[in-house]
């Protein structure tokens, strides 16, 4: 039996059936590469789902790790540690935030975000203040409150009865948006650019609606950035790059490099409404997760990563355009930066598969969405072989297709 033969006759015998997952198991992974079992090399546009933003095991992570590690990994929230501290002013000081509240994932952030704006709501405005507005087509998390506030019947059926007073609005419908929020709303929450629901950007009316709603009911708007902040849009958080200020933003993948760490960061008006004993975690921010943090902004900073993302995003997307207008079966292209999507006419993943066994991983969501979200590192030269692997798996448009795209695109006005 190989060595992915036994790994994969294990998991089928003791995990419980939840993934679906790709047909490989890698052993290690060096910058933008991952390499399996049998030692082939695999482009990696994935970076483990956003989280391997400095691709794999980059230099000063493991040196961060090894030497925290050695030293000390936990001690629980009872007692202080040297680096939470500095990681939350860290992310204060970039975000313009004043509190943090460390976690352990980002659903366990949005868990966090969303008891303290019911807190909030219910000191500002009783109890009826405890309503919440979401976005259909979004994506928070499984745990009951990230997934009464995820607006996708795939993810919430089965598990009724969900979280109450959820209602859901389609996103960027300003009027939607006016006939839901109220006075009994304590939090709307959404992801400025949706990562899972399929890359699809808020619009900047949207957002500056949310924010002015907020503001006249007295409501927390919450920006869950799990996916799009910390880099990905080319600033460090998403809503600098959108110029929307939230009240709280939810973070987590990329912040401690791969060791489990997620945050909420919160403005004073709403950290005021928390005091000890009303939430808390085990785990959440142990000092070696925080110091691989502070290590993870220090690297993005010292190695010019928010340029490269900006630079070779923009090169991604300038390939990708060219695909779309090139090749068989695409939709469009949307996002930015290291948060792009190709929506094609057909299911995406068989494509995932053919490129996977080519030594290219992209990830597809939403069943037709081709996902990249590559780690920041990422260079022109790797963009090319990907996107050569892209064209030949997709295929040349038919001259009837480029006729019938010229002809569509006449009559858009494009
Ligand atoms: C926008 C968003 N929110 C929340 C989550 C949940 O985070 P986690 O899987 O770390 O619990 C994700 C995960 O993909 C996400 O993309």
């Amino acid at each position: 039996m190989s060595r992915y033969d036994e790994i994969v006759q294990l998991e089928k015998n003791f995990l419980l059936p939840t993934y679906n997952r790709y047909p490989v198991a890698f052993e290690r992974g060096k910058d933008v590469y991952l390499y399996d079992f049998d030692g082939r090399k695999y482009l990696d546009l994935v970076a483990g789902l956003g989280v391997n933003a400095l691709g794999h095991s980059h230099p000063r992570i493991v040196k961060a790790i090894r030497e925290q590690s050695a030293k000390l990994i936990h001690v629980s929230n009872l007692y202080y540690n040297e680096y939470q501290g500095r990681l939350a002013e860290r992310l204060c000081q970039l975000s313009g935030m004043h509190r943090v509240f460390f976690s352990n994932s980002g659903t366990e952030a949005v868990e966090g975000a969303l008891k303290l704006a019911r807190l909030a709501g219910h000191k500002a405005g009783g109890d009826a203040k405890s309503q919440l507005v979401a976005l259909e087509g979004s994506y928070h998390g499984r745990s009951y409150g990230a997934m009464s506030l995820t607006g996708q019947d795939k993810y919430r059926k089965g598990f009724e009865p969900l979280l109450p007073d959820v209602t859901f609005v389609p996103q960027n419908s300003i009027e939607a948006l006016r006939n839901t929020v109220n006075a009994n709303t304590c939090a709307i929450v959404l992801e400025p650019i949706y990562g899972e629901g399929g890359i699809l950007e808020c619009s900047l009316e949207f957002l500056r609606e949310c924010r002015a709603l907020a503001d006249q009911f007295q409501a927390a708007l919450i920006f869950d950035e799990i996916q799009c902040g910390l880099g990905r849009t080319g600033n460090f958080f998403a809503f600098q790059t959108l110029a929307v200020v939230p009240d709280m933003v939810t973070i987590a993948k990329p912040i401690a490099a791969g060791v489990p760490l997620g945050a909420f960061l919160t403005k004073e008006s709403f950290a005021s409404a928390i005091s000890p004993g009303q939430h808390g975690t085990t785990f959440g921010g142990g000092p070696l997760a925080c110091r691989v943090g502070l290590e993870y902004l220090a690297i993005v900073e010292e190695e010019n990563l928010l340029a490269n993302v900006r630079t070779v995003g923009a090169y991604l997307q300038h390939e990708l355009k060219d695909i779309a207008d090139n090749c068989a079966g695409v939709v469009e292209v949307r996002g930015r930066g290291f948060i792009q999507g190709l929506a094609l006419e057909v299911p995406a993943r068989p494509i995932v598969e053919k490129a996977l066994a080519e030594g290219v991983l992209f990830n597809s969501t939403q069943d037709t969405v081709l996902r990249f979200l590559p780690p920041f590192i990422l260079q022109e030269k790797h963009v090319d072989k990907a996107m050569k692997l892209l064209r030949k798996l997709l295929g040349k448009k038919r001259a009837k297709d480029s006729a019938m795209t010229s002809i569509a695109a006449r009559m858009l006005g494009r």
